[in-house]
């Protein structure tokens, strides 16, 4: 198995509070890694970290085998290898949705407008929002804007799509559009991290769950083992709590 991210000893302070405790995990290529756990527990500044949106305290972020906080390390290429979709979808509101599909694309990876339409196209499609090209951010739906933003990551072809709770905003009736897309994704074989509080994405889509509870991985296993036999009590607190709700 081809490890694309590994994490080793990662720790983040901010002051003198520790939000991240001696981190250890990774994702292998082809992989979906849903993080699961308690608001507060660490799980955006994890994300954070590993796409430098964050600078680490202490440890280290192998990707590919190449150590990225290293200084000789070139950290812009390292941040288009990932894609990024947020809670709040983030879109560019002055711009259509071709338009937020496109920017990065030129801007980022200078491709031509007729060649950064074509891939926008294309991911558009996947998500089911092709027919929406010019409208802008605000006409639509917040699981419209999600699938939006899921296909502007995507059209930026990274290795890895990072997910940071991406239905945690939704009315409940587009959860299910916005997880349908990210299942399809799944089963497409792209590689996916994704924090979640959707317990069912967790357990039916993932190859790997990681509990975190107050900075630390507590456990982390198949789906199977944590949601059917998880060995530690944290876990089983953490789930009665969330599956009772
Ligand atoms: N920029 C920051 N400055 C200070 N504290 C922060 C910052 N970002 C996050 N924290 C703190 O780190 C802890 C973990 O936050 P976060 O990673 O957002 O958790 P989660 O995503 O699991 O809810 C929280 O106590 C939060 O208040
Ligand atoms: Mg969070």
């Amino acid at each position: 198995m081809e490890k694309i991210i590994e994490v080793q000893h990662l720790s983040k302070s901010f002051g003198n509070h520790e939000v991240l405790r001696d981190i250890d995990f990774s994702v292998n290529k082809g992989e979906v890694v849903s993080i699961i756990g308690s608001s507060g527990s660490g799980k955006s500044t994890l994300l954070r970290c590993i796409n430098l949106l964050e600078k680490p305290s202490s440890g280290q972020i192998i990707y590919k085998g190449e150590n990225i906080l290293d200084d000789k390390h070139d950290t812009r290429a390292y941040r288009t290898k990932l894609g990024m979709v947020f809670q709040q979808f983030n879109l560019f509101n002055n711009h259509d949705v071709l338009g937020n599909c496109i920017v990065g694309q030129m801007k980022v990876l200078k491709r031509s407008k007729e060649e950064a339409e074509k891939v926008a196209m294309k991911y558009l499609k996947v998500v089911g929002m092709d027919k929406y090209i010019n409208a802008k951010p605000k006409q639509l739906s917040g699981g419209q804007k999600q699938r939006v933003a899921i296909a502007r990551a995507l059209s930026m072809e990274p290795d890895v799509m990072l997910f940071d709770e991406p239905t945690s905003a939704l009315d409940p009736e587009m959860v299910g559009e916005v997880l349908k897309v990210m299942k399809e994704l799944a089963e497409s074989g792209l590689t996916m991290l994704v924090v979640t509080h959707e317990m069912g994405f967790a357990r039916e889509v993932s190859d790997r769950v990681v509990f975190m509870d107050k900075g630390v991985i507590v456990e982390e296993g198949t789906p199977e083992q944590i949601f059917n036999n998880p060995t530690q009590e944290r876990t089983r607190e953490f789930l009665k709590r969330t599956l009772k709700i």
